[in-house]
């Protein structure tokens, strides 16, 4: 007789409560312009795929459990040590770090709208969130954010899905007045906005999470860090998986760092495609938040010059007709009615913009 067995009943309380995180869709056949998940649109280093080869042969040994070699040279770029530093299977890793090391019961902080991935790591410790929340301007509310004292806050800068980056005086002023550990999740200062890493030296209570995902084109690849004090590091240390990041990964993300050129190169394509897009929606008449990232936040008009959910719902399914996929965030009052736009090539911001007038046509 088959013997059975409740998979979710047995499943701890947290667990049984809990919702995948839902990234944004990665559709697997061709001839998509993939604007949804704020990928870099180029390919990374070609000094990653000679890296990347020459590690092949090493792939029956396990690898170095620490990464040390690229924690030392993120330390050196930084002015920091190896012992500031710690690297992870993506930035996610790091995150989810800190979270099982320092949320307590109370639960974590975030800014609302933000990175929707907290919750959801918060929620696989069986820890909540506390919400403090944005108005319209997208500022920081520091008030808000030192009075709900909670034992990590987790700010995004420059913001997602928005853009929006905030000051190093907010962010100083938060640190000061805090308790807990403030993580600032920096995926996407390469593109703008002011890095908190200088900070590091004057507070013990900040954590810098940074990734290879976005400007140095290695998503795929899975590499992230984070840049603490090294008793935080140590800590974090305690808990992470022995071998979180394998050989290639490595080897790819150091080739990444290293190549300055053409890291440098790559950034300045985006931004100044960012700001050649943002002409355009401009021109729309449309409301787009000053982005430092490597996508815009923009609530589109129809022909009729209205705006709203039902507006930006139709312009999101009118690009995924057409093969345009971009982020649709319709769950919250200050993003329902904005659609999010990752910068791609020239080529694919034209693409979406002929798009963008067939439904202005159309709507
Ligand atoms: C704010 C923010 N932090 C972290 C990440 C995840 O980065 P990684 O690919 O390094 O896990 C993302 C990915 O979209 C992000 O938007």
């Amino acid at each position: 007789m088959k013997k059975t067995f409740d998979a979710n009943a047995r499943a701890l309380p947290h667990v049984q409560d809990l919702h995948a995180y839902v990234p944004g869709e990665q559709p697997q056949g061709e001839g998509w312009i993939k604007l949804n998940t704020n990928e870099n649109p180029y390919p990374p280093s070609p000094r990653v795929a000679e890296a990347v080869s020459a590690e092949v042969a090493q792939l029956p040994r396990y690898p170095e459990p620490v990464s040390e070699q690229l924690r030392t040279v993120i330390a050196e770029r930084f002015g920091l040590t190896a012992q500031n530093v710690i690297i992870g299977n993506g930035s996610d890793n790091i995150l989810d770090l800190i979270t099982r090391c320092y949320v307590c019961a109370k639960g974590a902080g975030h800014t609302v709208p933000s990175y929707s991935l907290y919750p959801v790591v918060a929620g696989m410790s069986g820890k909540g969130m506390i919400d403090v929340p944005f108005s319209r301007s997208m500022e920081l509310d520091v008030e808000a954010m030192v009075a709900i004292n909670a034992p990590v806050f987790f700010l995004t800068s420059p913001n997602a899905p928005t853009g929006v980056a905030f000051s190093l005086t907010a962010i100083e002023a938060v640190l000061q007045r805090i308790d807990g550990i403030l993580v600032v999740d920096e995926a996407y200062v390469d593109f703008g906005g002011e890095t908190a890493v200088a900070l590091l030296q004057d507070y013990e209570n900040l954590v810098v999470v940074r990734t290879f995902s976005k400007s140095y084109a290695l998503a795929g690849m899975r590499v992230g860090f984070g840049l603490a004090s090294a008793a935080i590091i140590g800590m974090l240390d305690r808990v992470r998986d022995a071998y979180n990041v394998d050989r290639i990964a490595q080897v790819a993300a150091q080739a990444a760092f290293e190549d300055i050129e053409y890291f440098e190169s790559q950034r300045q394509k985006v931004i100044t495609t960012r700001a050649s897009t943002l002409t355009q929606l401009d021109r729309l008449g449309w409301f787009t938040y000053a982005s430092a990232a490597n996508f815009l936040f923009t609530e589109p008009q129809n022909g009729a010059g209205e705006s709203g959910a039902a507006v930006a719902a139709s312009l999101f399914e009118h690009l995924k007709q057409a093969h345009v996929l971009v982020r649709y965030f319709p769950a919250h009052p200050l993003t329902c009615s904005f659609i999010r736009v990752s910068i791609g090539t020239d080529a694919e911001m034209e693409a979406f913009l002929i798009a963008v007038t067939s439904w202005l046509n159309h709507a």
